[in-house]
């Protein structure tokens, strides 16, 4: 995997592994056992794939499993963000390779024709209130049908990429090109701040500008999706006029009409 690939620092130790419970929990043992930045776990399957707010990502063959280890030298609350970064690059990945227009939904998916392609999941672990190193983990719903594959409850919103493309991908050139733009902006993040990655991912966000559902703890509601700030929260204009700002939650696009609100 690592022939060819054009990085000097994500992806420079790749660990393989046919099977694992998760590639994001052990990537995490081993930056707790001090494991370099750039440290990438990969595996073909997965037995207890995690995803976020304690779901499960069911990981059968097929899929694309990664893990990488970051140590941003960043204040525990700014690493929410390098998801803008992970989204971005699968998003640019896939239209590098393949064409594919895909599009960023907050906080952390990626979704071909309004469905999901891939889930990120960032995890961070904190010393004396800053950073000691994250995992982002990449689930890509890659060579397998979702309706032969995965359960019946995440029809309606999963695709694969063999859907989309009609044609089983290489896996490990997509991974290659993943490191490749996540080492891209990554780097720029660090260097100049999360604006213009977060620009150019909501460049891809479609969603923005239309009627969505939020679920976030306990509360449930509604509106329009004004913006993505600059401290990653997702901004809602409500039907009373008033603007919500969320920091974690799930959103779902609404099909109802956005002319209350204009
Ligand atoms: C989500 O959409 O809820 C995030 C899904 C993240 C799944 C990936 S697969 C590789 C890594 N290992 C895990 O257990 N989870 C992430």
């Amino acid at each position: 995997i690592q022939e060819g690939l054009c990085t000097s620092r994500v992806g420079t130790r790749i660990i393989f592994l046919h099977e694992t419970s998760s590639t994001n929990d052990l990537a995490k043992e081993l930056a707790a056992l001090g494991s370099p930045e750039g440290t990438v776990v990969l595996a073909e399957a997965q037995t207890k794939g995690r995803g976020r707010l304690g779901r499960e990502w069911v990981s059968p063959k097929g899929g694309l499993y990664f893990s990488v280890i970051l140590r941003p030298r960043l204040a525990a609350n700014e690493t929410a963000k390098l998801v803008f970064a992970a989204g971005l690059a699968v998003v640019e990945a896939l239209d590098q390779l393949y064409c594919l227009k895909a599009e960023t939904k907050w906080p952390n998916d990626v979704l071909v024709n309004g469905r999901k392609v891939c889930g990120i999941l960032s995890e961070t672990s904190i010393k004396n209130k800053l950073a000691d190193f994250v995992v982002v983990g990449f689930g890509v719903n890659a060579n397998f049908s979702v309706k032969k594959t995965l359960p019946e409850p995440l029809w309606e919103n999963a695709t694969s990429l063999l859907a989309e493309l009609g044609r089983k991908i290489e896996l490990d050139a997509l991974l290659k090109k993943v490191l490749e733009r996540l080492e891209k902006l990554y780097g720029l993040s660090l260097k100049s701040g999360f604006s213009p990655v977060l620009k150019e991912w909501k460049n891809h966000a479609t969603f923005l500008g239309g009627y969505v559902e939020v679920r976030s703890g306990n509360e449930c509601f509604s509106g329009l999706a004004l913006d993505i700030e600059e401290d990653g929260s997702l901004a809602v204009k409500l039907e009373d006029g008033r603007v919500e700002h969320v920091f974690a939650g799930d959103v779902s696009l609404r099909r109802k009409s956005n002319k209350a609100f204009k």
